[in-house]
């Protein structure tokens, strides 16, 4: 079949990707389930040689890093499927519920904003709103799909994002349910922007660190596999609810989801877009204008959880805007260990995860970094406060002015030291 090669024939990091399906230490109980021939193959790695990309949290290991984000780039089995033939660590199926009958999408759903380029040129897309809802495909098909996946790429990562109303039932069915289809984890959507909070589901819940609280707990004490809580960026500090999902038990947290936006006005028509039967809705904001945002919450986070959850294998999943293996690095020196991507797919196809892993791997290169781990949270501990900041201005004035050359003062030249006094004072 076109795409694969033998596990014989791989070099030693593809060895590390073929054998990951033994590296499921789990902190939680997991069947593997590997068997057949078919399952003994692994996809072409999406980065062959180089710095070792993979990274194991949470008792998972990822070929590479880069997961594809919850959204339409894991909406069904044909395209899960060709994220793992084109190289993807991990695919996060799109967010599903036990009653999809209440999803109903409307279209025009997504809107764009583009810079101004040049004259001649196609102007580039920086921004993405949509007010997409979670799947609208049936429960039981999006389960069927999960399961075929994980028998055909048993050594990938796959993770379910889940999402119910406030009601421990419903929780309890729809973890045992999607277990069963053999995902390796849960991601929890707390933090869908639009139309779910409708009804008190996605961001209302992650908003509400009492309900919050109440949800994990009900969630951790029924899930066997790992559990990551998704945080909403709607929120004046993410650091609370990503706390309190910590502490109810969550391995990991993911963030950010999509910012509450409104795309803009059509100044012809006066209406907001995007543009549904002449009205709209806010919905949520993504792409590569969301980065510095993303990158500044995933950093509150990950001092949060250096400084409270130490030593302890939590995870930090970082998401928002990443397009190429340069901002993917930028989230992995702020302490996460895995970088999300869902509009990035988008725009430019499944494929893209062999550039940016050849970038990382370029970045890695250039700082001597032989794994991920190399450089984890490098970054982190160059934030401090403004009046930090002042303080160690005014110490580097001084230690500046002390080393000073050349003469304040003409009355300051000598006779005996005129050449030396001189050399001080020039340049090159
Ligand atoms: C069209 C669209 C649909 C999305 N659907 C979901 C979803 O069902 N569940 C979820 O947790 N996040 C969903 N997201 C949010 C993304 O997973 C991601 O958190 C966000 O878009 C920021 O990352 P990005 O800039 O790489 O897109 C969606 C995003 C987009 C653009």
């Amino acid at each position: 079949m076109a795409g694969f090669i033998d596990v014989l024939r791989l070099g030693a990091l593809d060895q590390a990707v073929a054998s990951s399906a033994e590296l499921y230490g789990r902190s939680r109980q997991h069947d593997l389930r590997c068997g057949s021939p078919r399952r003994q193959r692994v996809m072409v790695r999406a980065a062959a040689e180089g710095p070792d990309l993979s990274v194991t949290v949470n008792g998972l290991k990822f070929a590479n890093p880069f997961v594809i984000g919850s959204g339409p780039p894991g909406t069904n089995y044909t395209v899960m499927k060709r994220a793992f033939e084109e190289g993807w660590g991990g695919v996060i199926a799109k967010t599903v519920s036990l009653d999809s009958s209440k999803v109903v999408n409307v279209t025009p759903r997504y809107a764009r904003l583009k810079a101004s380029g040049a004259p001649g040129t196609k102007p580039e897309v920086i921004g993405w709103q949509n007010i997409e809802l979670i799947s609208d495909r049936p429960f039981e098909t999006m389960l069927a799909e999960m399961k075929q996946l994980k028998e055909e790429f048993p050594d990938r990562i796959l993770i379910a994002s889940i999402m119910e109303e406030y009601n421990r039932d419903a929780w309890e069915e729809i973890i045992e349910r999607v277990e069963e289809a053999g995902v390796d984890a849960f991601e929890i959507n707390f933090s869908c922007p639009h139309g779910m909070p409708e009804r008190k589901m996605g961001m209302a819940m992650g908003q509400d660190c009492s309900v919050l609280e109440e949800v994990c707990g009900w969630i951790n004490a029924k899930a066997t596999i790992p559990v990551w809580a998704k945080m909403t960026p709607n929120i004046t500090d993410i650091t609370q609810p990503a706390r309190t999902a910590l502490r109810s038990g969550c391995e990991g947290v993911a963030a950010i989801n999509t910012i509450m936006s409104v795309m803009g006005i059509n100044l012809d028509t006066l209406r907001p877009e995007p543009c549904v039967e002449g009205y709209s809705t806010p919905g949520g904001y993504s792409c590569k204008a969301v980065r510095p945002i993303a990158l500044a919450k995933v950093m509150s986070i990950a001092q949060m959880m250096k400084t409270e959850f130490p030593g302890q294998d939590r995870s930090l999943s970082g998401i928002g805007g990443v397009e190429s293996g340069s901002h993917a690095a930028e989230f992995i020196l702020l302490g996460a260990s895995t970088v999300q991507v869902c509009t990035g797919v988008m725009l430019h196809g499944y494929g893209h995860v062999k550039t940016m892993c050849t970038e990382l791997q370029a970045f890695m290169d250039k700082h001597g970094f032989i794994s991920i781990e190399d450089f984890r949270g490098a970054s982190l501990g160059y934030f401090t406060t403004h009046a930090d900041l002042v303080q160690r201005q005014k110490e580097a004035v001084k230690i500046k002015k002390k080393q000073r050359k050349g003469l304040s003062s003409d009355k300051d030249w000598t006779g005996e030291g005129f050449v030396a006094e001189t050399e001080t004072m020039v340049s090159n």
